[in-house]
């Protein structure tokens, strides 16, 4: 059996008691475990500095639980706090790394361990020293890690470098939690489950592609973190950039972990560095936000700061499939809906045989792919209006829509996170993130943060409730389209 194989029936979470454990990671392995998906002799011990007991990290876990997760995916709950422990750990320094492995160990004989590492990522060098020493770094276990990987490619270079050192890259497992979403997978089964789009997949029937990530909220009190980051690095590197290589990537040859990723990354190169003005940044100033009035984002922060919170960017790839298609990105903070989609528009028809008919102009077709928190898919068709044609034929257009919760009633919704961590304890590596694609999203956004910064370019402000500034419509609607609303 290859080493990336087994099955772990260990899980350490590093980062136990913080936001994202309680939100979504403990919610996840619980419903997992409510549907009986987790395997019987999975125990999961979480470590983090707070100075708890097995007891109480079990009442953080069922307070979390009882927060986040809704009451009908809880099932008993008490079967999941029971495979709960706890080990307090100052990861900084060396010293608690045996007491760590040794309350591993004392859940028994063990096939394989999986940790999750979602700390600040000052630990994560610190860290893998500490588990270097203790022995938890051998054949049998699997690295997992959670975003910020870095502030730029060679801070990211580094933290890849000091897993590298202690793990092999098919034992490591980055994660991207929007390819845990259904709906993103649901991308390549569209394109490559069916026959009717890969012909007409290209520059000769696409004119472009938008892809909007919008949400309502703001700061979210993540003061720190956020205005280092700003929405590029926080939002395109990552999660708009892995939107983008699945639409635009060629079909890989098998659902597996190494022909997806090899796509994607060929894509990821592909991208033209984009120029300053094919980008706009913005930063909210106070508004409405459903409906309520919302701070500034400066008021929020208690002072002036330059980092954007919305960015559209027009990106272009660079091969022959996609000659002369942009790309156009948008995300932002406080923008007037939560919405994730997919536009692509295709060109007109070459000749309408309507015309002077008096039907009207004809609209170019469009594919949307909803991802959240509606999840639709619509094609845009030209048809008759019913009738006698006595003043012409009448065309308009009407959609093909498959709204997937109704076409599949029956299935559960899942958080992202069961997915992956389901992946992550199987050893399945097709929804994580190679190391090289993290390096070409990098590359990429590094090229425009350099452009920022020899053109001095500042965001401009827009009002929390609207869809950023202006530049933002103006990027578009310089080559005659409109961002989809
Ligand atoms: C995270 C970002 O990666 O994704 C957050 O750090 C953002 O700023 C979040 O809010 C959005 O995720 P989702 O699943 O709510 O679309």
């Amino acid at each position: 059996m290859a080493a990336s194989e087994f099955a772990a029936d260990r899980l350490l979470l590093f980062g136990a008691t913080g936001d994202l454990s309680r939100r979504k990671l403990l919610p996840s392995l619980c419903a997992l475990d409510a549907d009986g998906l987790l395997p019987e002799k999975l125990k999961i011990i979480g470590t983090a500095r707070s100075d708890l007991d097995d007891a109480g990290f079990r009442d953080m876990a069922r307070a979390a639980l009882e927060e986040f997760l809704p009451a009908e995916r809880r099932g008993s709950m008490a079967g999941f706090l029971n495979r709960l422990s706890y080990q307090p750990l100052d990861a900084s320094t060396l010293d608690g790394f045996d007491a760590l492995a040794a309350k591993i160990a004392d859940a028994g004989p063990s096939d394989g361990l999986a940790i999750f590492l979602s700390t600040a990522p000052s630990l994560f060098g610190p860290t893998i020293a500490g588990l270097e020493k203790a022995g938890l770094t051998g054949e049998n276990v699997r690295m997992c890690l959670e975003k910020p990987l870095g502030t730029d490619l060679a801070s990211s270079a580094e933290i890849n470098d000091a897993v590298a050192a202690a793990f092999p890259e098919e034992r490591i497992f980055r994660i991207d939690h929007y390819l845990g979403k259904e709906t993103v997978q649901n991308l390549l089964a569209l394109r490559f489950a069916n026959i009717l789009f890969e012909p007409i997949w290209n520059s000769n029937v696409i004119e472009h592609v938008q892809i909007t990530v919008a949400e309502t909220v703001g700061l979210e009190g993540r003061v720190g973190f956020y205005n280092d980051a700003g929405a590029l690095r926080d939002m395109v590197q990552n999660h708009m950039l892995q939107l983008l290589a699945l639409v635009a990537m060629e079909p890989p040859t098998s659902f597996d972990a190494t022909a997806v990723r090899d796509e994607k990354v060929k894509v990821l190169r592909a991208l033209r560095e984009a120029t300053a003005g094919e980008t706009v940044t913005g930063q909210y100033r106070a508004g409405a936000s459903s409906g309520a009035a919302v701070p500034g984002y400066d008021e929020e922060l208690g002072e002036a700061s330059d980092t954007e919170t919305f960015v559209a960017i027009k990106a272009h790839v660079d091969n022959w499939r996609w000659k002369g298609v942009p790309f156009y990105l948008r995300t932002g903070k406080r923008l007037p809906e939560r919405v994730t989609e997919i536009l692509v528009q295709f060109r007109s028809v070459p000749h309408s045989i309507f015309e002077g008919t008096g039907g009207g102009a004809l609209h170019p077709n469009r594919l949307l792919i909803e991802i959240q928190p509606d999840e639709n898919i619509t094609l845009s068709l030209m048809a008759k209006v019913p009738g006698l044609d006595e003043d012409g034929v009448r065309l308009r257009e009407v959609p093909l829509a498959i709204t997937m919760p109704d076409a599949f009633a029956e299935a559960q919704r899942r958080i992202a996170y069961e997915r992956l961590l389901l992946d992550l304890i199987k050893g399945d590596q097709t929804l994580f993130v190679r190391r090289d694609e993290v390096e070409a999203q990098w590359n990429w956004i590094d090229g425009i943060r350099a452009g920022w910064e020899a053109n001095d370019i500042k965001p401009q402000t827009y009002m929390a409730g609207s869809w950023g500034p202006s530049g933002a419509v103006a990027l578009t609607e310089r080559d005659g389209v409109s961002w989809h609303e």
